[in-house]
């Protein structure tokens, strides 16, 4: 779960290709931040440079004025996240070959890296790391030699193809050769590799944020390909050097400002007020001019998509609580069982799935290593599987029958939020669809929901502008609480679950959340005086049982002493009367609430947080994409 930026121009060596891995690595270090380094080559140099440290890429930074890097041609530039071998200098990547002629850098997890450690040690080489990189940098560089003898010539771009070929695991690979500084090879299994399409000059990264301030032109690169960019050209070849002319080329649809923090304190606070417009750009284009839905993305023929009978949603952690939300909402319109599995258990308890089965699987980044495993197990069994993704090119949507955009923008914080409420949109929209094309509910009553769902910018703004206050005020009386329980019913228990999720991975405040009817089978033993309880009251308006026993488990926790913090309808007088805090909701439809209460929780995690002194975009131990199993 790595960041990895690569670039190559065509003019003489100059400073361009140090200041193109380095503006990559600060839009790429949200995919790991505990060590960084970059590795350079021009024309004359007989050895690579490399500059690497561990920390952050303020590190780097200060290393490189210390010890500045010479012009090149070429660089290669990476950002880690420890999965083999400790956060410290020497694990940092790139790792270099024996004769210090090529550098490589990696993302993913080489499960094979014992026995050819094992093998090259036999051969007398040295290791000075613990990383699975550096024997692959090893032995491209004995590849990439014994390639010399054979051919007379280097061939770095064959070299890494044959190391492709001998490796096993998950793995994007990139590499550069002081003997061709005029190209940068790259191959990928299992892991992300997209290629930026520039005039004069390309580049690779982990994802397009790696060269957007240069390109919005890209190239996304199939399972098993490999590449070879120089100044002027691209060749795409599969691990056998065949090549590929028919790559799926797209355009970035979003601005390098996109993923700046614009004058937030941190992108987690800008893109927390990006909610609405996660929102409102997760409808744009949705509808036709009758106000019927359209997703055109979705190429599932309908008459396939009338004859499935069960839906299985396969995410992980916060988008399986947007899974979890979208169960209660297309069960209600559709009348068909939806099953929400985290993605990691699905595939191991082997599921019964059949070809009337649709596998929808939700992800924010589209390359959680568990949630790809599972829509292969899927689609393996015969199902189709859908993707909810907010990641062009992504491997997930690339695996998937059909996808399903989110448009909530680059989400570079690494706590979730806005792709969170474009994702229940999303789940929203694929309900309706079904109940369009199925004809569960009336057109009028799709049209009314698709109403509401669109007046939900608005209300979610409203949260923004008028409960922030309270929402502070409270964590800052919070501060020092050493556990909180959040309890939610219907669709308030997804939402109770995602806030206890943000206030655990980014205040590191132990948290649990419960179905609040659970209460009294257990948990109501952890409340004791002083014990905070956040819980979601639904509206009175309609399901009045469902609200008087979530008032009346907010009273019984009250009895035993608990601060209550309470997130309900505006002016519920029940809500108020047990409540030691309130965050208001405006008035909207019980299925569409999780949009507007989630907000709160939200926005108090990352209050918490400040107040505790933690960088929020960055929480310790975590990684915006779990790309590893
Ligand atoms: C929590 C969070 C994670 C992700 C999970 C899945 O704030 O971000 O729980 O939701 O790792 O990630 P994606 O959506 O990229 O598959």
């Amino acid at each position: 779960m790595c960041g990895i930026v690569g670039y190559a121009g065509s003019g003489p060596a100059c400073g361009k290709p140090l200041d193109v891995c380095m503006q990559g690595l600060r839009r790429l270090e949200y995919r790991g931040y505990d060590s960084a380094g970059v590795a350079l080559a021009a024309p004359g140099m007989d050895q690579i440079v490399v500059r690497k440290k561990a920390g952050r890429l303020a590190n780097l930074e200060a290393e490189i004025a210390v010890h500045p890097l010479p012009d090149a041609t070429v660089g290669i530039g990476h950002t880690r996240w420890a999965t083999n071998g400790a956060p410290i200098d020497v694990n940092a990547h790139p790792h270099i070959s024996e004769d210090g002629r090529i550098a490589l850098i990696h993302n993913g997890i080489i499960e094979n890296a014992n026995s050819l450690k094992f093998d090259l040690q036999t051969e007398g080489y040295v290791f000075s790391s613990g990383t699975d990189t550096e024997v692959a940098a090893k032995l491209l560089g004995k590849i990439a030699n014994e390639i010399i003898e054979e051919l007379g010539h280097p061939d770095l771009f064959e070299a890494l193809r044959r190391l492709a070929r001998m490796l096993t695991g998950a793995f994007t690979i990139l590499a550069e050769d002081v003997r061709q500084p005029d190209i940068v090879v790259g191959a990928r299994h299992d892991s992300p590799l997209v290629v930026g399409l520039g005039d004069g000059e390309n580049f690779l990264g982990s994802d397009v944020a790696a060269f957007v301030a240069y390109t919005k032109q890209a190239l996304e690169l199939g399972q098993d390909q490999a590449v070879c960019i120089s100044g002027g050209s691209v060749v795409v070849t599969d691990f056998d050097g065949n090549v590929i002319d028919d790559g799926n080329r797209f355009t970035v649809d979003w601005d390098a400002s996109a993923a700046e923090k614009g004058g937030w304190p941190s992108f987690m606070d800008k893109e927390i007020h990006e909610d609405p417009e996660a929102v409102a750009n997760t409808l744009l284009g949705r509808f036709d001019a009758k106000g019927d839905i359209v997703l055109d993305e979705v190429r599932i023929e309908p008459e396939v998509l009338r004859s499935i009978d069960r839906i299985v949603v396969v995410a992980c952690g916060t988008a399986s609580y947007a899974g979890l939300v979208a169960r209660y909402a297309i069960e209600h319109w559709v009348r068909i069982p939806v099953e929400v599995e985290l993605a990691h258990e699905f595939r191991y308890r082997d599921p019964i799935l059949t070809p009337r089965t649709l596998v929808v699987a939700i992800s924010q980044s589209g390359e959680t290593m568990d949630t790809l495993m599972a829509i292969r197990h899927a689609r393996e069994q015969g199902s189709r599987v859908l993707a909810i993704c907010n990641t062009q090119g992504a491997s997930i949507p690339r695996e998937s029958d059909a996808v399903l955009y989110t448009h909530a923008g680059p989400e570079i914080a690494v706590a979730s939020t806005k792709a969170f409420v474009a994702q229940i949109v999303a789940a929203y929209l694929l309900g309706l669809y079904f109940a369009q094309i199925k004809g569960t509910m009336f057109r009028d009553e799709i049209h009314h929901i698709v109403q509401q769902l669109r007046s939900m910018p608005e209300k979610i703004q409203w949260v923004l502008d008028t409960q922030a206050d309270t929402v502070n005020r409270t964590a800052t009386h919070m501060v020092n609480a050493r556990s909180f329980l959040f309890l939610g019913r219907h669709v308030g228990y997804p939402v109770a679950l995602e806030g206890a999720l943000k206030l655990k991975e980014i205040a590191y405040t132990f948290t649990e959340g419960f179905a609040a009817g659970e209460l009294k089978h257990g948990p109501i033993a952890l409340v004791d005086a002083g014990e905070p309880v956040v819980v979601i009251v639904p509206s009175s308006r309609g399901r009045s049982t469902l609200h008087n026993k979530v008032v009346s488990g907010i009273e019984e926790v009250k009895a035993r002493g608990a601060y209550t913090i309470v997130v309900a309808e505006e002016g519920d007088p029940d809500a108020e009367r047990y409540a030691d805090a309130v965050f208001w909701r405006p008035v909207c439809s019980t299925l569409l609430s999780p949009l507007v209460d989630v907000v709160p929780l939200q926005l108090f995690a990352m209050d918490m947080a400040m107040l505790k002194g933690y960088d929020v975009d960055k929480p310790r131990n975590l990684a915006k994409s779990v790309t590893v199993e």
